[in-house]
């Protein structure tokens, strides 16, 4: 069989990433640079200006990571959405011109369906149900005829923003989520937070909003970060659980920036080992955003014939992943 290469491009928020993948050798370069805001949250302009001056770098390191050129790759794909705007933008731009000057296809990605195929071939899981967990987004998702289906999520900010935001009102520093985690392991107190979830979705806006008003009342910060996590996870480990049921799947994958936390692996695995469901989490190099995960997504899209004209690959910044049809899964 002849060799595929494909070069993922992402950047819909703070990750500047460049990824190779192979079909016969897998992922041969995954190349990320992240940007930090100094002060606040992502400021959008602030993030694509540091992905347009990265770029450059991280394409000729990932080319010569992967030992090739340009005109040995197959195609170029992108992640189109969901994401910011102004960051969206950047990897778009670099995409659409490798496309044109090296005469090659391009692949639309979704970033969400990049996390969610990462995960299973990094995991070798055919077919779990998804517990995706980062920055942007907090859901639970599998397969069903053709498309993956969203089996909960959150209502308003997702898990990773709750901690993340947290962290970073009370300057224990970013990422949020090791920081408040460092502090769990030293709590003692499960303080009374709201623990709100409705049907099968979860809210955190209520919870960060109150673990910040016991904080300014001087609440001990180890207590806050014991109590944060643990009703957060927890939310979260319930609606999978109702999901594993329904969805009568075998195994269960953890995937997305927050799929690094130990903590929250360890309650996943002890759910899945009441369902008799195998538990894992996603290799931590592929856990937050990064090019590889859009090659190898590109590449699958691109083998069941997914390819876009330049002039119609416009952004798209509020992509849902279940718009996304499915070809590659035959199940
Ligand atoms: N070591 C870690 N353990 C757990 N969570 C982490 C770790 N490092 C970063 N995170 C969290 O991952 C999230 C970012 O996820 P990522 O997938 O990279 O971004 P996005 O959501 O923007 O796509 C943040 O909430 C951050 O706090
Ligand atoms: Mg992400």
């Amino acid at each position: 069989m002849n060799e595929i290469l494909v070069i993922g491009i992402e950047s819909t928020a703070h990750t500047a990433g460049i990824g190779i993948f192979s079909s016969t050798r897998g992922i041969l370069a995954n190349e990320k640079s992240e940007y930090k805001p100094i002060s606040g949250g992502i400021h959008p302009r602030e993030a694509a200006e540091h992905h347009s001056k990265t770029f450059p770098s991280l394409l000729k390191s990932a080319l010569e990571k992967a030992n090739c050129r340009m005109k040995e790759i197959a195609a170029v794909a992108v992640a189109l959405g969901p994401g910011m705007g102004p960051c969206l933008r950047i990897g778009a731009s670099l995409a659409r011109a490798l496309a044109l000057k090296y005469g090659k296809p391009l692949v639309p990605v979704n970033h969400a369906i990049a996390h969610i195929e990462i995960a299973r071939y990094s995991t070798r899981m055919e077919d779990p149900l998804v517990i995706y967990v980062a920055g942007g987004n907090t859901l639970i998702t599998t397969y069903v005829e053709g498309r993956y289906r969203i089996f909960g999520e959150t209502l308003d900010i997702s898990l990773g923003n709750c901690l993340d935001t947290f962290a970073r009102e009370t300057e224990l520093g970013f990422p949020g989520v090791p920081e408040v985690e460092k502090l769990y392991h030293k709590g003692t107190q499960l303080l009374d937070l709201p623990y709100i979830v409705k049907g099968q979705d979860v809210s955190y806006s209520g919870l960060l909003t109150h673990a910040l008003e016991l904080f300014k009342k001087g609440y001990a910060i180890e207590d806050l970060c014991y109590s944060l996590v643990e009703i957060a996870y927890s939310m979260l480990v319930e609606v999978a659980e109702r999901a594993l049921v329904h969805t009568k799947k075998k195994e269960i994958v953890l995937t997305g920036g927050v799929a690094r936390s130990k903590i929250l692996q360890k309650k996943l695995f002890l759910m899945a080992k009441i369902h008799n469901a195998r538990f894992s989490s996603v290799k931590p190099e592929y856990a937050g955003d990064n090019g590889a995960m859009i090659a190898y997504a590109g590449y699958l899209a691109l083998t069941s014939g997914i390819v876009i004209p330049v002039d119609k690959s416009f952004i798209k910044p509020l992509w849902r992943l279940e718009q996304v049809e499915i070809p590659w899964r035959k199940f």
